[in-house]
């Protein structure tokens, strides 16, 4: 039987289309299901999108439409835009499909019997770009540094989850599993957090209050539940945990959660948390990837720097966009995406690295072995690239590929393999057919990062009958 793998990505809001650092954390996750599902795992792997949300609600104002035409049509183009980018997800989950509302239903009604949800009053600050409790301390000039909002004042009638009583709970659960929040700066950085001392979260609004729009508390109607209360369990949602669906039995616990960091505090602590009192099992990991910035400035719409992922697909193609993200700068820091810096790169690793030493190699096969040719074993072991690609380390991964295409390059070149095929044609054949043999080996290990470009390769190969055919990253000036 296969074993299986459930992997997530975080729903994203639907006030907006998709930019690139949507993309970025979805791409990570198609990576590592393209590779699961090669290792022979049944893979189970989501995205979708969080539409219970105030910020929903003015963007269809905005646009004079209603919230459910809204979302439908918001929803629509998401899914479009991951299938245009070839992303290869087993479900969509909206949050407003029942589905979801019956699996938050049955989900906050085990908390509340077990005694984790009171009513209280709530007076604070509340950011509406992050959904989320200000405190004092965090605002800078009064306002919300993410955001650069001053946030809402709010004092209401709520009703509060027990958060603080998890603390002791969740450090020993750090604690006992080191493997469990990465990467370990961050692991560090939630343990001094709930060592700070946790206190309880509302997790409700009076309904109607500022047009709210979501899912009613199932034992109080007059209340609606947070917007991040109801977020989380549609881990839970997709897998049919509402309907005792046998999804949930297969797929839960989830085996990675990966997120940016700037969620990564409601997914390392306050989700842990909900799923003890509801009495489930917990993620067996949790990743936070960094933030990056666009040509060294955060992405806003202010600035007019947002990419949206096809622009980049358009400038150089999907496959190599796909590339090129994962070999910016490392996954679980932060970075810059440089529109020069990545075009230099492209030049650099794919035309002039893998492209060339591909068009090098069929190209003299095609001309002197008439495209016949065997491959033989690879002579260099790419086989450390899984481990770094499994430890979401794609950074690592891809420079490991990329010192073996500047290898076989090398070895072309100090062969004077174009001279040797005429003066020595079995000794050229044999190193032709080892670099063969390589070029499979590097295109197995990328097809998760470019699907189509390697299946391409390896089809020619193990056809054995290769054609130069076009080039696969054409030169850009
Ligand atoms: N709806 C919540 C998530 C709920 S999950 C139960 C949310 N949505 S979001 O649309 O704001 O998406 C946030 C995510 O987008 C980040 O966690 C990250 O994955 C990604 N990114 C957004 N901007 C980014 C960068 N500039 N850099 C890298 N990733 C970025 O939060």
């Amino acid at each position: 039987m296969k074993s299986q793998f459930y992997l997530t990505t975080p729903i994203y809001y639907i006030n907006d289309l998709p930019h690139l650092g949507h993309f970025y954390t979805t791409l990570a996750a198609d990576v590592l299901a393209r590779y699961y599902r090669r290792q022979g795992r049944e893979v189970f792997f989501i995205t979708g999108t969080d539409e219970n949300s105030l910020k929903t609600i003015r963007a269809a104002d905005k646009v004079s439409l209603t919230k459910e035409s809204y979302t439908d049509q918001m929803a629509k183009m998401w899914r479009e835009t991951w299938d245009a980018l070839a992303i290869s997800y087993e479900d969509f989950i909206r949050t407003t499909e029942a589905r979801h509302r019956r699996a938050v239903e049955k989900f906050i009604l085990k908390v509340y019997e077990r005694g984790d949800i009171y009513k209280g009053k709530y007076e604070g600050l509340y950011c509406l770009g992050c959904e989320n409790f200000k405190g004092e301390s965090e605002l800078v000039d009064g306002r919300c540094p993410d955001h650069q909002v001053i946030p809402e004042k709010r004092s209401e009638e709520n009703y509060f989850f027990k958060l603080s009583r998890y603390q002791d709970k969740l450090l020993k659960y750090f604690r006992e599993n080191p493997d469990f929040a990465q990467p370990a700066e961050q692991r560090k950085e939630m343990i001094k957090f709930i060592e700070q001392g946790l206190k309880d979260v509302s997790i409700s609004r009076p309904a109607g209050l500022n047009e709210q729009w979501g899912i009613p508390l199932p034992f109080d109607k007059s209340q609606v539940i947070w917007v991040w209360f109801d977020a989380l369990i549609n881990y839970l949602s997709v897998l049919d945990y509402g309907e005792d669906g046998q999804r949930f039995e297969k797929f839960w616990p989830a085996d990675l959660h990966l997120v940016g960091r700037d969620i990564f505090r409601f997914h390392a602590i306050l989700w842990p948390a909900m799923l003890m009192s509801a009495g489930l099992p917990l993620p067996k990991k949790v990743f936070a990837h960094g933030f990056f910035t666009v040509n060294g400035r955060k992405m806003s719409k202010t600035i007019g720097n947002v990419i949206a992922p096809k622009d980049l697909a358009q400038k150089f193609g999907l496959e190599a966009s796909r590339y090129l993200l994962l070999a910016a700068f490392p996954f679980g820091q932060d970075g810059d995406i440089d529109e020069v810096k990545l075009r230099e790169k492209y030049n650099a690793e794919l035309a002039n690295g893998l492209g060339n030493l591909i068009s090098r190699v069929f190209n003299l096969v095609e001309r002197h072995c008439a495209g016949c040719l065997a491959k033989k074993p690879s002579p260099r072991d790419l086989s450390a690239a899984d481990k770094l690609v499994e430890d979401l380390n794609f950074f690592e991964a891809l420079l490991k590929i990329r010192e073996a295409v500047e290898w076989a390059n090398r070895r072309i070149d100090e062969q004077k393999l174009w001279q040797l095929v005429k003066e020595n044609r079995t000794a050229a054949e044999k190193i032709l057919a080892e670099l063969l043999g390589l070029i499979a080996e590097i295109a197995e290990k990328l097809s998760p990062i470019m699907p189509e470009t390697s299946r391409k390769i390896l089809e020619d190969i193990e056809k054995g009958k290769i054609s130069k055919g076009q080039p696969l990253f054409p030169r850009l000036i």
